[in-house]
């Protein structure tokens, strides 16, 4: 099948190559010139396990391609998806206006019959504007020509993104009526072998099952943070309540890691913009706002546990960071707890010595040169004549670290964990001061 995906991102470029690699002719659109001058080089713009191999295969066997030519496209794809942005506005709500570009874009040059899929994360309704807009494009055009809008929201998860678009869990496909279902299963008929994983309902339930989604995981996250911060108080350890409820198979393990708050490109923005969405309609949503509330403090956790360790005096200190991306297995840096850290530590006077295995490119991209931030190649490098080490993100590469050099290059050996990787009584028996989320009354009297 011909398949044209708008925008080159980690949903778009994902999708793309999953579905040139069994077989569809992709052909990629993006308003970033570069970014398309660059996949052309073989020159991948994010960092995603298993994801390079593929473009370089597909590109190279021509099932893939990429352009910045907008008519190209739409003539290309009998389906066309729409995997742009959609950002926070200044209120929270989801930015449309890159979606409705696409929509535009695709209206204005359509000569015949399309299934356009959105494939962003869209408040529920999009999909009606979607229509609305080609619509009224068309009319414009004096053209009557036939198209469907299909609500196709996407699960991937960072850092396993090319294992989930090539074994999704499910596949969500909400439509206006049934003229579309035969192409959807068509095209993704080869990700739907082993039993039926496609669940066809209307737009707006597709348009919130994404949300709802992402908004559940998020509420297990806070929900788990608020328990570990009333752990400490109580002098009990979270990671003994994590297993003893994450075994009662109606809670399961997944996503009740307490940490330093989530981040990324999805949970913060779309709990933010699902708060907007039942504001607009005149509902307060309680849950959702204890979730972003619970979390907007959490980030905050590790420099109040800082500032409590060194009594309010942060100034001249060096802090040494380990982890900087939003989680392990990808570069992205967006909503990373990192950076309230990273920001809170500069403005308490502190400078930043920090380690990623790939997030320093998009780190220095952010925060450009500055005195106070020393991006170093080595995890231990970061250590040097530090006061004290941070840990934001459980990159695999932390769980079994030298702990006698960290001892022997910092000044002094303290640690602040926020993602629970060691046993505090270990740390404790190996001389170190450990601070870590939940862990007992670690946070009143550290091991
Ligand atoms: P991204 O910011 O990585 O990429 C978006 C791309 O769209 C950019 O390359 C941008 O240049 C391009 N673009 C913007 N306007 C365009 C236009 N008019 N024509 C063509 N290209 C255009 O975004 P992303 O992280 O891939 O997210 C895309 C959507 O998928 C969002 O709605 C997001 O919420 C959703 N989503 C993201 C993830 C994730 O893990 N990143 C997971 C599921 C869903
Ligand atoms: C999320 C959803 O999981 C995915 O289905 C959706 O398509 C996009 O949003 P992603 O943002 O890539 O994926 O990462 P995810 O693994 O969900 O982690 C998000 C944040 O939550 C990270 O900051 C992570 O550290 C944090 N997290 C996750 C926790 O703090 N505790 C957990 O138990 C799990």
């Amino acid at each position: 099948m011909k398949v044209t995906v708008f925008g080159i991102g980690y949903v778009g470029l994902v999708q793309a190559a999953v579905l040139a690699e069994v077989g569809h002719q992709v052909l990629c659109v993006d308003v970033n010139a570069d970014r398309v001058e660059n996949l052309k080089k073989g020159i991948i713009p994010i960092y995603e396990p298993g994801l390079t191999p593929l473009v370089e295969k597909h590109f190279a066997s021509g099932y893939l391609n990429f352009t910045t030519d907008a008519q190209a496209g739409v003539e290309h794809g009998e389906v066309q998806f729409i995997a742009v942005g959609t950002p926070p506005d200044e209120d929270g709500s989801a930015d449309l206006q890159y979606v409705l570009a696409v929509a535009r874009t695709i209206a204005t040059y359509m000569q015949a019959p399309k299934v356009i899929i959105d494939k962003s994360t869209v408040p529920v309704g999009t999909a009606d504007k979607v229509k609305a807009t080609i619509a009224s494009v068309l009319a414009q055009r004096e053209q009557a020509i036939n198209f469907d809008v299909v609500s196709n929201p996407e699960f991937l998860k960072e850092g396993a993104a090319v294992n989930d678009c090539m074994r999704p869990d499910r596949i969500i496909v909400g439509t206006y009526d049934d003229r579309p279902k035969d192409l959807m299963r068509e095209l993704y008929e080869p990700f739907n072998r082993n039993h039926d994983k496609m669940i066809f309902m209307d737009v707006r339930s597709a348009e919130l099952t994404k949300y709802a989604a992402n908004c559940m995981l998020a509420t297990k996250i806070s929900f788990m943070n608020e328990m570990a911060n009333l752990a400490e108080l109580l002098g009990a350890d979270i990671e003994a309540v994590r297993k003893g409820i994450g075994s009662d198979p109606r809670i399961g393990y997944h996503f009740i890691y307490p940490g330093c708050g989530y981040g990324g490109s999805c949970f913060p923005k779309d709990v933010q913009a699902l708060i907007r969405s039942s504001e607009q309609m005149g509902y307060t949503p309680r849950v959702l706002q204890a979730v972003e509330a619970v979390n907007n403090k959490q980030k905050f956790k590790l420099p109040e546990l800082l500032k409590q360790h060194f009594a309010g005096d942060l100034a001249g200190k060096t802090i040494a960071i380990w982890g900087l991306s939003f989680k392990p297995n990808t570069d992205d840096m967006r909503e990373a707890s990192s950076r309230v850290l990273m920001e809170e530590m500069w403005h308490a006077g502190a400078k930043v010595q920090a380690y990623d295995p790939e997030a320093m490119e998009e780190t220095q991209r952010i925060y450009g040169v500055r005195d106070d931030l020393t991006l170093v190649g080595t995890k231990e490098a970061a250590l040097k004549g530090a006061d004290a080490l941070v840990i934001c993100t459980e990159w695999q590469q932390f769980r079994a670290p030298d702990f006698e050099l960290i001892k022997a290059q910092l000044k002094q050996p303290v640690i602040f964990d926020g993602r629970n990787l060691y046993e505090p009584k270990r740390l404790a028996l190996r001389g170190f001061t450990y601070y870590a989320i939940g862990r007992g009354d670690s946070v009143r009297n550290p091991a």
